[in-house]
């Protein structure tokens, strides 16, 4: 077999987006199966830095083809955009080279408006979602009211469903938000426009990918988010609404439990989380500043999609343990070690206690805000270590951090990651 899902170990931004560009030059398809145009997928090539949100990674490399898949919300706006802003950079793309699957699901201005006026609501109760319409247009797909890509090939049908799908939303919109409605027909013009641009790159997906596969082509799937946003498995209500887990990966793209030979867990050597919701090792003040950085690099912890700061803290085990376990990764990648390089003692949360009691991670928030970490300090290391290319020239209590979090999770770290470069990665295996 020779698929291998690349998942979120914690609350996204792991560094997926990096190690999806390290694997693609030997895959054939990169796919992405979940979530939409909320990712944001760093990858950097020498001086060159790329922020994708919605293309897969992959599509760096030229001989990859990359596909949209079923599992994904699609916002046309932000695909064509991204499009455009990658030929500038030179990147080449034809539409046989970036598909979209048909059952992927569309974006509309309608579910952005939704998706703003419903966080406005809440005032402090608020998600803290991208604002990207994510919840909206999921909650359509479920409703069995969404509008599929499919549709872009079809004019008329689609200025059909855009004005019916405007008119249901503005109700909405105005009646219990107070917001001001939207123009029909000016985003049925603006859609048509879409249609005729995005027509071209339509595939039956799920087709397209048992074919690749029947054909012994190498694929590899994208994830996006986290698993602790997934919306059975995460922290809800703080959750995206999509399921960003390895079996969310083989729903999203049409295959069946026993395609993938590599399921890769993908965590920071701490931990971060953007938006609300529970984080049991969060850290402020200086502690915190340190992890996160001043905003200098491009690597320090400031959303990819939305600016914002991210909640930092240190590695959480019980949540990596529980990651693990809803995903059976059969490898781990660790990103952002040279972070913790220069700390004397490396704090590693080991358990969880509630009333008393060691518990286990859970998808439960409340019980999750009443729960207090356990802390092992591990010894730490004064050496940079970004120039280092293989593990044994990592400082001696860097290897044994990496060996730690492999033997507490049981599952063996692959590849270590210690800057934000192609050539900042060291395999274990
Ligand atoms: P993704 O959403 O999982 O793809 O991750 P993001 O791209 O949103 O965030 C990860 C950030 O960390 C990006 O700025 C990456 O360039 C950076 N990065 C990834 N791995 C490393 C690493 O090992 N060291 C450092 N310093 N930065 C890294
Ligand atoms: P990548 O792929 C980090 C978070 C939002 C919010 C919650 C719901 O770059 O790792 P949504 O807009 O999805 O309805 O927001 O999910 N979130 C992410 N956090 N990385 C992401 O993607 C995220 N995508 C969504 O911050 O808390
Ligand atoms: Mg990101």
């Amino acid at each position: 077999m020779t698929v291998s899902i690349i998942i979120g170990a914690q609350w996204g931004d792991e560094g997926k987006g990096r190690i999806t560009d390290l694997l693609g030059s030997k895959m054939d398809v990169v796919a992405r199966f979940s979530g939409g145009d909320n990712a944001g997928h760093t990858v950097t090539i020498a001086d060159q830095i790329y922020k994708l949100h919605l293309i897969p990674s992959g599509i760096i490399h030229e001989n990859t083809t990359c596909l949209i898949g079923g599992g994904v919300v699609l916002n046309p706006k932000v695909f064509l955009r991204e499009v455009a802003d990658l030929r500038e950079r030179g990147v080449s793309i034809e539409p046989d080279r970036l598909l979209i699957s048909n059952t992927t699901h569309l974006i509309t201005p309608a579910h952005i408006a939704l998706d703003t006026a419903k966080e406005k609501a809440l005032g402090d109760k608020a998600i803290g979602t991208t604002q990207r319409g994510i919840g909206p247009a999921y909650s359509d797909k479920t409703d069995r009211s969404g509008i599929r890509a499919g549709m872009l090939a079809h004019p008329e049908a689609l200025a059909d469903a855009i004005h019916a799908h405007i008119a249901a939303k503005n109700v909405i919109l105005t009646t219990i938000y107070g917001a001001e409605p939207l123009d029909a027909e000016a985003i049925a013009v603006e859609y048509l426009e879409y249609a005729r641009q995005i027509a071209p790159h339509l595939t039956d997906g799920v087709g397209f990918l048992h074919e690749a596969l029947e054909d012994g082509k190498r694929i590899l799937a994208e994830g996006a988010q986290g698993t602790l946003l997934d919306l059975d498995h995460g922290t809800y209500p703080f959750v995206t609404s999509s399921s960003p887990t390895a079996s969310g990966a083989m729903l999203g793209l049409g295959l069946g439990p026993k395609a993938a030979d590599k399921i890769i867990g993908v965590t920071k050597a701490f931990s971060s989380r953007v938006g609300a919701g529970a984080f049991v090792t969060e850290l402020d003040g200086a502690a915190a500043r340190r992890l996160r950085g001043s905003g200098e690099n491009p690597w320090d912890e400031y959303g990819t999609t939305t600016g914002r700061p991210r909640r930092v803290g240190w590695l959480d085990l019980p949540a990596l343990k529980y990651a693990s376990d809803i995903n059976s990764f059969t490898e781990l990648v660790l990103t952002k070690l040279d972070i913790l390089s220069g700390l004397e003692e490396i704090p590693v949360c080991v358990a969880y206690e509630h009333d008393g009691e060691r518990v286990r991670f859970s998808a439960d928030n409340d019980h999750l805000l009443a729960c207090t970490p356990v802390y092992e300090s591990r010894p730490g290391w004064s050496e940079d270590i970004i120039n280092c290319t293989n593990f044994d020239e990592l400082p001696a209590n860097a290897q044994a951090y990496v060996n730690y979090v492999a033997e507490q999770i049981g599952v063996p770290v692959s590849t270590v990651s210690v800057g934000p470069a192609r050539r900042h990665t060291i395999f274990l295996s």
